[in-house]
């Protein structure tokens, strides 16, 4: 079978949609093969010795794996040295990262979480990579205050799941395709396009074990779910959570759901465990261009102005009609 691979899905894009530029597209090449690259790691497992802890602690005082450093620098390497990018910025660096002198500077910023899911990194669970393109100023400053842009000027964002397949999930604002790595020939070929997310589901995902902490509107909506058929909703609901973001998004991308990860008591300063700008804003960009919704509970995710590169969000996403039942559960009165 003669399948699009996605160097002729973004020439198709470019050429006869006119919808991204052919810098945007070698970026996006290149972030595929970064994920690759990744994919191949993740692979070799303790093969290449790269299971367990690295000893170190990222800006969120969250201890970082040997796999979250060898995916942030295998994305840092290779996105420096294309001439596409005004800076990267990542989870696991405290601050953006400059393109160094030596090489041309393009007109993109690139966002990522190198490995989504790290607490599976080490039991052999679906793990991934989020990113996110923005235009960067034309100012041409590529500093922290460049990337707080909000989700809905994001040019492009994607997704890779490292699981029993790898894939590559991405829109470029005109709908969502979906890739799979041919392990044999390397290349990334199409498998699924324009993604539609169901608008009903009867599955949902959220760590239950925080459930004392959540606010009334989140637990009322996670009662109905649980009352089943003897309870408002009037009929069973089943419940999924990987632990991956990656993982789960991507169980709502092929059969529907909702996601969420509420704010709840226990940090009041801190709404929320997923940052807005690699984490929120890809998955709520990729939900969107399904047909889905993905809202904080009171502001749809995209509309969110950012005050700060690693600012974390509330997010409930998915199927469209669960998602605007939660909202509604938000709103006052
Ligand atoms: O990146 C954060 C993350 O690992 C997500 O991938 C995942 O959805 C969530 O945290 C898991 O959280 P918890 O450990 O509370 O289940
Ligand atoms: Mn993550």
């Amino acid at each position: 079978m003669n399948r699009v691979s996605l160097t002729r899905y973004l020439v198709e894009k470019q050429r006869e949609k006119g919808l991204i530029t052919a810098e945007l597209r070698l970026l996006l090449e290149v972030c595929a093969r970064a994920c690759k690259a990744i994919s191949t790691a993740v692979g070799k497992g303790a093969l290449a010795g790269v299971l367990g802890e690295a000893g170190s602690a990222n800006v969120q005082g969250e201890s970082q794996k040997k796999l979250d450093v060898i995916a942030n620098e295998t994305l840092l390497e290779a996105n420096e040295w294309g001439g596409h990018l005004a800076a990267m910025a990542s989870e696991e660096m405290d601050h953006p990262y400059p393109i160094p002198n030596r090489y041309p500077k393009g007109g993109f910023l690139l966002l990522f979480d190198p490995l989504d899911g790290s607490s599976n990194i080490d039991v052999n669970v679906s793990i991934g990579t989020i990113f996110s393109v923005l235009r960067a100023p034309e100012n041409g400053e590529a500093d922290e205050a460049a990337f707080l842009q909000p989700g809905h000027r994001q040019l492009a964002a994607g997704y890779a799941v490292y699981g029993p397949s790898t894939l590559l999930v991405l829109t470029v604002g005109d709908g969502v395709a979906c890739f799979t790595l041919d392990r044999e020939t390397g290349s990334w070929l199409l498998t699924r396009d324009q993604i539609q997310i169901p608008a009903q589901t009867r599955e949902f995902a959220i760590n239950a074990s925080n459930a004392r902490h959540w606010e009334p509107p989140v637990k009322r909506y996670i009662d109905e779910l649980l009352a089943g058929k003897e309870g408002a909703r009037a009929q069973d609901f089943n419940m999924r959570w990987v632990a991956s973001m990656v993982a789960d998004v991507h169980r709502i991308m092929t059969r529907g759901g909702i996601f969420m990860y509420p704010r709840d008591r226990r940090e009041p300063g801190k709404p929320g465990r997923l940052r807005l700008m690699y984490e929120a804003n890809p998955m709520a960009f990729l939900v969107e261009q399904a047909g889905g919704a993905a809202t904080n509970g009171h502001q749809r995710i995209l509309d969110i102005v950012p005050t700060q590169l690693h600012e974390r969000v509330a997010v409930m996403l998915g199927s469209r009609e669960e998602v605007e039942r939660v909202s509604a559960y938000h709103q006052p009165g």
